[in-house]
């Protein structure tokens, strides 16, 4: 655990996954744009970067989460980014969702510099973000994974190699297709159940006990019931990826009726008054 690592994207999920490198006793630089939140990781023993360039500089291995393809290319290749400060034969390890094409175009300029990319975007929210049991889905050649593979355990419970730069983005877009299709029906099927008279914890019961049955629609299910809507998995990001995968389809020619509609759903839901989580 000797690398020197920097980590850039203290969010909601970026936070909890720098402080397990911390207890993973990695060497850590943190960056956040917003410079506040970095105040309790650098409490936690964690260096703060006076700039992005400076990340790069103290470290052979940068770990991004931040929230696009354009705040990606911004921390990469903007002005002092923290690829004016990463020697050659450094690694970058992203793990924010962003498109395929972002992904493979971030992989192609960086190899220009002599920097290896690690394509590896997580499932999982804020809990296994916590507790170091995200599952990560990676695109990489080989030998840049095994280099940065402690790196991910020290965040994820599980590691799936799925192919070259791009792999990951993929599999991410294609997931996250499902989770917000899940989330919308969910959703959807309480609200219909409650107008027939049935209640919502019986329902999430017998949710659970059928052959449909999902970790997701049990943890979803009872924050609903519980009145708990802390942002977990912000609308912005779900809006962002469910347009990912429409835009997707259309491009590989696929008509993705499903995701048009629970892109439907989320705009409708910004429009609705819950604007503020769209804000970045
Ligand atoms: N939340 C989830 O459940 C979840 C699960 C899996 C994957 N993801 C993905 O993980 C990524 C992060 O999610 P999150 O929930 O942690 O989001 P978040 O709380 O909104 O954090 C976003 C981070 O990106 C930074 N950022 C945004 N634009 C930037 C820019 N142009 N330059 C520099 N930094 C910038 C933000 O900095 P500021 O603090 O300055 O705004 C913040 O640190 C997203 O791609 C999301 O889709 C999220």
């Amino acid at each position: 655990m000797s690398t020197a690592t920097g980590f850039v994207g203290l969010g909601l999920m970026g936070e909890p996954m720098a402080r397990n490198l911390v207890r993973a006793g990695f060497p850590l630089t943190v960056y956040n744009r917003t410079r506040d939140k970095s105040a309790q990781l650098e409490a936690d023993g964690a260096s703060v970067g006076a700039s992005l360039r400076e990340v790069g500089e103290r470290s052979e291995v940068v770990v991004l989460m931040v929230s696009d393809d354009a705040a990606v290319a911004d921390v990469l290749f903007g002005a002092d980014g923290v690829v004016s400060g990463l020697a050659e034969g450094g690694v970058i390890v992203d793990m924010s969702t962003t498109s395929t094409e972002a992904m493979e175009e971030t992989g192609r300029r960086l190899g220009e510099h002599g920097i290896a990319l690690v394509d590896a975007p997580v499932f999982g929210s804020t809990e296994p973000a916590a507790t170091g049991e995200l599952w990560a889905v990676v695109g990489a050649e080989p030998g840049d994974l095994e280099r940065v593979r402690p790196t991910l355990e020290a965040m994820c419970g599980r590691i799936f190699a799925l192919g070259p730069v791009g792999a990951g983005s993929s599999m991410k877009v294609a997931g996250n297709l499902i989770v917000t299709g899940m989330l919308t029906l969910l959703a959807e099927s309480l609200s219909m159940g409650e107008r027939r008279g049935l209640d919502r914890a019986q329902m999430l019961e017998v949710v659970a006990a059928i052959d449909f049955a999902s970790p997701l629609y049990t943890a979803k299910g009872t924050q609903v019931i519980d009145g708990d809507f802390a942002p977990r998995f912000p609308l912005k990001h779900a809006l962002k990826d469910s347009r990912l995968a429409a835009a997707a389809g259309r491009s590989l020619g696929l008509q993705l009726r499903t995701v048009d509609g629970v892109v439907r759903d989320f705009e409708a839901a910004a429009e609705a008054g819950h604007r503020a989580q769209l804000e970045s």
